[in-house]
């Protein structure tokens, strides 16, 4: 017989009182673990109110470890479930989180994966697999890249099917694009701290990176100058929104600064916006200055890494084709199911519901790990899954990084993302990423775990 709770009894808001009459039902073993709940709209049938508030209370007893979500079965009672308060007790001590791997969270409302099986049981009801098991055009076939241009256009305004490529994710477009406009010793400018993998497509390609100083509001308009005049580099790569590690969004103001200097300089700016569709109020520089910006636009961070789909849109066809002339050279092509099915999804609205999901759950992880982190230095976006933590002063970043491992946590130190330029050090700094935890009980348990590890003197002081 379906679970029926009785709210009537319980304060509160509806959707705290169906959490609160699920875990007293499990703790009394009315509920076994592993049974099934009813369907969102079925409860919220049963019960005479909305389905949003079964939804949010799903979404609730997920988080705190009561249920689980099984793809496109429907929730079910977790096999542990966590029975106290919202910070389960029982996450065993030794249990190691990664808070180095910087993905998006995976909310339950988002539905990735019921859409998934959906998504690909209608492509095979529809045209058959056999349609996608041939090889395909390279960036994307016209109809695809219509539909994604669509879909980008409200953020890029001259988004079009004939300068667009679909990827097999950024960083195979950004090698692909180092590749294809760059030759051996060019140099390409950066922040001083930046994204790893244009570090690693550099070395691929045998491109110098060359660091521009930062601050609060991103590339320092001088210093890019200057460097532009001691470079002559042949490229500029930038993450203007939630900058990866440092967080920072540029205002419009710098973004004005910098669409200036490129312009004047007839630079091509690489416009790596991974985690745009996050905060997708900042206009990126490829509405600003498109005749100079090569831009890519990720689902890696807003929907899912594994589907390996990126939008690159460059100034002209020409520059588009020498980039899928090296994207075939390196990849042949994105894989034709996924292509397909994320080409459904931006037509059918299930992205936009999926990201504005994933939104959420960030603005929600974030504002937990505000609160547990109160007191100390970092820099944080209020969408985003990352935090720039600045290591108490009496430590450095290595001790620091070790010592968070010995309490099981990973985090990924400054040294990751500096472009060495010989003269100054990494920052004392770490990157924490929020979005792997698999709900926010074992995310409120790290940062628990994080604070403590802050508070610790480092080891040399013990011993002194
Ligand atoms: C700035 C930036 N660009 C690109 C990526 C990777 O994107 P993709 O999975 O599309 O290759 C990341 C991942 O961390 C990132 O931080």
């Amino acid at each position: 017989m379906d679970w029926l709770p009785t709210l009537s009894d319980r304060a509160g808001p509806a959707y705290q009182r169906i959490v609160d009459a699920l875990a007293a039902d499990i703790a009394a073993g009315r509920l076994r673990r592993g049974q099934q709940l009813p369907t969102h709209r079925a409860l919220a049938k049963a019960l005479g109110i909305d389905v949003t508030t079964v939804t949010r209370a799903y979404r609730e007893a997920q988080s705190r470890g009561l249920t689980e979500a099984r793809v496109g079965q429907g929730t079910f009672i977790a096999d542990a479930p966590q029975l106290t308060g919202t910070t389960p007790a029982r996450i065993p001590a030794h249990l190691d989180f990664d808070l180095s791997m910087n993905l998006p969270p995976h909310p339950p409302e988002a539905d990735l994966e019921g859409r998934i099986a959906r998504g690909i049981a209608a492509l095979e009801r529809e045209h058959g697999f056999s349609a996608y098991l041939n090889y395909a055009e390279s960036g994307g076939s016209l109809h695809d890249r219509g539909v994604a241009a669509e879909w980008l256009r409200p953020r890029i305004a001259e988004a079009n099917a004939d300068r667009l490529a679909i990827c097999p994710g950024t960083q195979a477009a950004l090698c692909a694009t180092l590749l294809a406009l760059t030759a051996p010793g060019d140099v390409v400018l950066t922040d001083r701290l930046t994204y790893p993998g244009i570090k690693a497509a550099a070395a691929h390609a045998r491109v110098r990176l060359v660091g521009v100083a930062m601050d609060d509001s991103g590339m320092v308009p001088d210093a890019l100058r200057i460097a532009i005049q001691r470079h002559a580099p042949r490229l500029l790569y930038l993450v203007p929104t939630i900058q990866n590690p440092t967080t920072t969004t540029m205002p419009p103001s710098r973004r004005a600064e910098i669409a200036e200097i490129v312009a004047a300089h007839d630079l091509m700016l690489i416009e790596d916006d991974a985690y745009g569709l996050l905060a997708p109020e900042h206009i990126p520089f490829a509405t600003l200055i498109p005749a100079h910006t090569i831009y890519a636009a990720s689902l890696s961070k807003c929907i899912s890494p594994g589907l390996r789909i990126a939008f690159l849109t460059a100034p002209d066809a020409g520059v588009n084709a020498r980039i899928t002339a090296s994207l075939r050279a390196m990849l042949q092509m994105p894989v034709p199911l996924i292509t397909a099915l994320v080409t459904r999804w931006l037509g059918d609205g299930s992205a936009d519901a999926m990201i504005a999901a994933v939104r959420d759950e960030a603005a929600a992880r974030q504002k937990m790990a505000t609160r547990a982190l109160a007191g100390f230095d970092f820099t944080a976006h209020r969408n985003g899954h990352h935090m720039w933590l600045q290591v108490p002063p009496a430590w450095n970043r290595a001790e620091f990084a070790q010592q968070a491992r010995a309490n099981g946590l990973a985090a990924v130190a400054s040294d990751a993302f500096t472009v060495a330029d010989g003269s100054d050090t990494p920052p004392h700094a770490v990157r924490l990423a929020l979005g792997s935890a698999r709900n926010r009980a074992e995310l409120s348990h790290a940062l628990d775990r994080l604070a403590n590890a802050l508070r610790l003197p480092p080891p040399t002081a013990q011993v002194v």
